[in-house]
C-alpha cells in the first residue's frame, strides 16, 4: 500500500513539474493548469485513502474540502485580474497558517502523526517541526501585510522603524534559540515562543518594504510557504508535501530572482526594504516643461501612415481592459499594410506575465509578441511606439539618471521611435512614484484618456 502511495505521489509530483512547465508560456498554460489540477486530485485522493479516516474524520475532511474548495472557486472566478497579486498574497498567508496548525497538532498529538508519545518525539521531527512553524508563522503575518499593502488597505510607503535591522537580527537570534530549546527538550513553551516571535518578525520584515517591491515580496513569501510545507512534509513523512513544497519553494525563489533582475534591484536590497512610496515626490523638476497633447485623430493619422508600429502595453491597459480594443486596432493597421509588433517588459503590469496573459486573452498572435531584449533594438526603426498604460518601464531616467531610484532597470527604448504616442489619463507617475521625462520630449505626443476608449477612438478614426 505504501509503495503504491509513494508511486502515486511521484506521479502527482511529475504532473506538478509538467504544470510549471506548461504555465511558462501562454500557449501551453491551460494544459499546464490541467496537469496541476489532475496532480492535486491524485495527491488528495491518495492521502485520503492512505489516512483511512473513520466516518467522523471522513465527514470532517469532506466538509473542509467543500468549504475551502467553494470559497477558492468563488474568489478565483470573481477576482479582477489586477487584484491577482493580493489574492496570491492572501492565499500564501493561509499556507503559512496551515503549517503552524499542522505543527501544533503534531506537537500535541504526536502518536496520531506516527511521531511517538508526547515528550518522546524524535529530535529530527522536532527540528523539522520548529523550522516549519517558524517559516509558516513568518509567512502568515508577512503575507497579510503584503495583502494589505497591495490591496491599498495600508499605505504602500515603507514604514522604517529605527534600529529595524538590529531588532530583526535580535528576533532571529531569539527564534534560533527557542528552536534549539524545542529540539532539545520538546518544550511547548519554546514552540509557542517560536510562533510568537516569527509572527512578529513576519510583520517587521514586510512593513519597511515599499509598494514597488511588493510583487517580489509576494513571490518570496510564496517560496517561504513552499519551504514551510516541505518542512511539515518531513514531519508527517508525506512525500507529496515534500515534493510540492520543494517545487513551490524553488520556483518562488527563481521567480523572485527574475523579477529582481527585471527591476535591477538586488534581492538583498528588496529584503532590507525602504524602496517605493517614499520616492513619490522625487524625480526631475518638470514644472516649467510643456507637453504636446494629441487627439485620437492625430494618432490615427500617424499610425495609418506608419510602416512599423510597436505597441508597449503596461498596467494601465490591464486597468482599462483595453486588450481587445488594442487587438482590433492592430488588425486594422495590419489590414492597411502596417507592420505591428508588441514589446513586453519583464515587469510591465503587476505580476510576471501579466501582459502576456491579457494579450493571449485577446487572441493576439504569439509571434507578434516580443520580450524586451528581442525587440529593443527595433524601436529605432519604428515610426510609432504606442505606449498604452505603461509608464515606469519606459522611463529614460532608469537609463540616464544615476540619482533615480529606478536607475539601472532595463527599459523599453520607446524614445528612439520616430514618434512616441503615450496613452494615459494624466501626467501622473507610475508605480515607482517618479516623474517620466519622456512626456516632455519633442517626439512624444500625449493622448490623455482612458486606454480602452482612446484605442477605440483611434481605431474608428483609422476606419473612416
Ligand atoms: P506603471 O509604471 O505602474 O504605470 C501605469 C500607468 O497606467 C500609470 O502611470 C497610469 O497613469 C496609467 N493608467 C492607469 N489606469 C489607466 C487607464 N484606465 N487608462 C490609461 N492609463 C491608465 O506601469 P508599467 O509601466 O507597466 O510598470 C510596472 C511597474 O510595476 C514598474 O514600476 C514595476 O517595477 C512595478 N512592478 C511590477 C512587477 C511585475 S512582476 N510586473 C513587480 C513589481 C513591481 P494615469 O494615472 O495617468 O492614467
Amino acid at each position: 500500500m505504501t509503495n503504491i502511495a509513494a508511486f502515486l505521489y511521484l506521479v502527482s509530483g511529475v504532473l506538478f513539474i509538467l504544470a510549471l512547465r506548461g504555465l511558462s508560456h501562454p500557449a501551453t498554460s491551460r494544459k499546464g493548469n490541467l496537469y496541476g489540477m489532475v496532480g492535486m486530485g491524485i495527491a488528495i485522493l491518495t492521502t485520503l485513502v492512505l489516512a483511512t479516516p473513520d466516518f467522523g474524520g471522513f465527514v470532517l475532511i469532506i466538509l473542509g474540502l467543500s468549504i475551502g474548495g467553494s470559497v477558492g472557486a468563488y474568489v478565483a472566478r470573481t477576482i479582477a485580474m489586477t487584484s491577482m497579486p493580493q489574492l496570491v498574497a492572501g492565499f500564501h498567508s493561509l499556507v503559512g497558517l496551515a503549517a503552524v496548525l499542522v505543527a501544533a497538532s503534531a506537537l500535541y498529538t504526536p502518536a496520531s502523526f506516527g511521531l511517538g508519545e508526547i515528550g518522546h518525539i524524535h529530535t529530527e521531527a522536532r527540528v523539522e517541526m520548529a523550522l516549519g512553524v517558524a517559516i509558516g508563522a513568518l509567512t502568515f503575518t508577512g503575507s497579510i501585510i503584503a495583502f494589505l499593502k497591495l490591496d491599498g488597505r495600508m499605505s504602500g510607503k515603507p514604514i522604517l522603524l529605527p534600529y529595524r535591522h538590529v531588532i530583526n537580527a535580535a528576533l532571529l537570534a531569539l527564534i534560533i534559540l527557542f528552536i534549539i530549546g524545542l529540539a532539545v527538550a520538546e518544550s511547548h513553551f519554546d514552540f509557542w515562543a517560536v510562533v510568537a516571535l516569527s509572527l512578529a518578525l513576519g510583520v517587521l520584515l514586510i512593513v519597511p518594504i515599499g509598494g514597488a517591491d511588493m510583487p517580489v515580496v509576494v513571490s518570496m513569501l510564496n517560496s517561504y510557504s513552499g519551504w514551510a510545507a516541505a518542512g511539515i512534509g518531513f514531519t508527517l513523512g508525506n512525500l507529496a508535501l515534500i515534493i510540492t513544497g520543494a517545487l513551490v519553494g524553488s520556483s518562488g525563489a527563481i521567480l523572485s530572482y527574475i523579477m529582481c533582475k527585471g527591476m535591477n534591484r538586488s534581492f538583498v536590497s528588496v529584503i532590507l526594504g525602504g524602496f517605493g512610496g517614499e520616492t513619490a515626490a522625487s524625480g526631475p523638476d518638470t514644472s516649467d516643461r510643456t507637453v504636446k497633447l494629441g487627439s485620437a485623430e492625430d494618432a490615427a493619422y500617424l499610425m495609418a501612415n506608419a510602416s512599423k508600429v510597436i505597441i508597449v502595453p503596461g498596467y494601465g491597459m490591464a486597468v482599462a481592459q483595453a486588450q481587445h480594443a488594442l487587438r482590433e486596432l492592430a488588425d486594422n493597421l495590419k489590414k492597411n499594410g502596417v507592420e505591428v509588433k508588441y514589446a513586453i517588459h519583464p515587469v510591465a503590469g503587476r505580476m510576471p506575465g501579466h501582459m502576456n496573459v491579457l494579450l493571449a486573452e485577446a487572441n493576439v498572435p504569439y509571434d507578434e509578441v516580443f520580450e524586451l531584449e528581442d525587440i529593443n533594438s527595433e524601436f529605432a526603426q519604428a515610426d510609432v511606439a504606442y505606449v498604452i498604460g505603461a509608464n515606469d518601464v519606459t522611463n529614460p531616467a532608469a537609463r540616464d539618471d544615476k540619482t533615480s531610484p529606478i536607475y539601472g532597470m532595463p527599459i523599453l527604448d520607446v524614445d528612439r521611435a520616430k514618434t512616441c504616442l503615450f496613452v494615459k489619463r494624466s501626467l501622473g507617475s507610475g508605480y515607482a512614484g517618479i516623474d517620466n521625462t519622456l512626456f516632455y520630449k519633442d517626439g512624444t505626443m500625449m493622448l490623455l484618456g482612458d486606454a480602452k476608449k482612446m484605442t477605440e477612438d483611434i481605431n474608428k478614426a483609422i476606419s473612416h
